[in-house]
């Protein structure tokens, strides 16, 4: 990872996006099935009365979903703007007695939480793909706040799943005079310089080798991973009519849930989530 790291222009471009966030997780069937395979892993992994800080927590999709579970949810994001509405969506939900509190902070620097303090820490939805060459330094803060046999649970976008998922809208800018910085972002995983005609954030887009390693090097041993989505990343055949009776719904979820955690998925999703859990000492 060598881009470098701005959280002003993060911060300005979560600001900017708003409730689109919140819409993301339902604006297509792909989409609501990634909901789901994260909501499945949360599920697995955090249960009532466990002390949560949600990192990046956004508009609040996962927010509600904790603090259904159960656990005692506390929010930080860097974004006012999402933060707001991350307030108003909990209140809609009748959840707010179930959130700490609402806290404005960079997951490089979470020093005003207490060392040890949570069960686990949720850092979905490429909040980590941000931080570029802060990567260590974030999973360091947030293996600090964990409590020592607690969980960190991250999805960061995948390198070679999201090739894979758009590579004819890639190779079409590759061919149109954009191939060195696509070459760029393929050999690093760093989506920088690229002109797809919307403003683009520069993240990083993971291997999951590298998120392993950064995972482990932070003190951490690899509870379980899966890939986000697989068998329905960007199918050109994936009509949502295919989808439309119930039970061939519930069928297919169960078998994307378990396509998505074989050893040859876990880089081909659009998205990878790992759980790990804190070493003692
Ligand atoms: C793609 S959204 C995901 C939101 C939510 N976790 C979800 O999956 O629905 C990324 C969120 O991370 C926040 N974010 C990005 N970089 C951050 C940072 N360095 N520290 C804290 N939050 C950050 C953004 O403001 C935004 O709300």
């Amino acid at each position: 990872m060598t881009a470098a790291y701005d959280s002003a222009t993060t911060k300005s471009f979560y600001n900017t996006w708003g409730a689109n966030e919140w819409d993301r997780l339902e604006s297509s069937l792909e989409n609501q099935i990634n909901y789901r395979i994260h909501k499945a892993m949360l599920a697995e992994f955090v249960g009532p009365g466990d002390a949560v800080l949600e990192a990046g927590a956004g508009p609040g999709r996962f927010t509600i979903e904790l603090a259904r579970a159960g656990a005692q949810v506390t929010v930080c994001d860097l974004s006012d703007v999402q933060l707001g509405i991350n307030r108003e969506k909990v209140a809609e939900a009748g959840l707010t007695d179930r959130v700490t509190g609402w806290h404005q902070a960079d997951i490089v620097d979470l020093s005003r939480f207490p060392s040890g303090a949570y069960d686990a820490v949720v850092c979905v939805g490429s909040v980590l793909s941000c931080v570029l060459d802060r990567v260590p330094e974030a999973l360091a803060e947030i293996v600090r706040v964990t409590r020592p046999g607690g969980v960190v649970i991250v999805s960061v976008t995948s390198r070679h799943g999201y090739l894979r998922a758009g590579l004819a809208p890639i190779l079409r800018l590759a061919g149109a005079g954009q191939l060195a910085a696509i070459d760029s972002a393929v050999t690093s995983g760093d989506i920088v310089g690229i002109n797809a005609g919307t403003e683009l954030l520069t993240t990083h887009f993971f291997t999951w080798a590298e998120l392993r390693d950064a995972l482990t090097a932070a003190g951490c041993e690899i509870a379980a991973v899966s890939a986000s989505n697989f068998l329905s990343a960007e199918s050109a055949d994936l009509d949502p009519a295919l989808l439309a009776d119930p039970e061939v719904m519930e069928a297919f979820v169960r078998w994307e849930l378990e396509a998505c955690r074989a050893p040859g998925a876990v880089d081909g999703g659009t998205h990878i989530i790992a759980v790990a859990r804190r070493l003692a000492g």
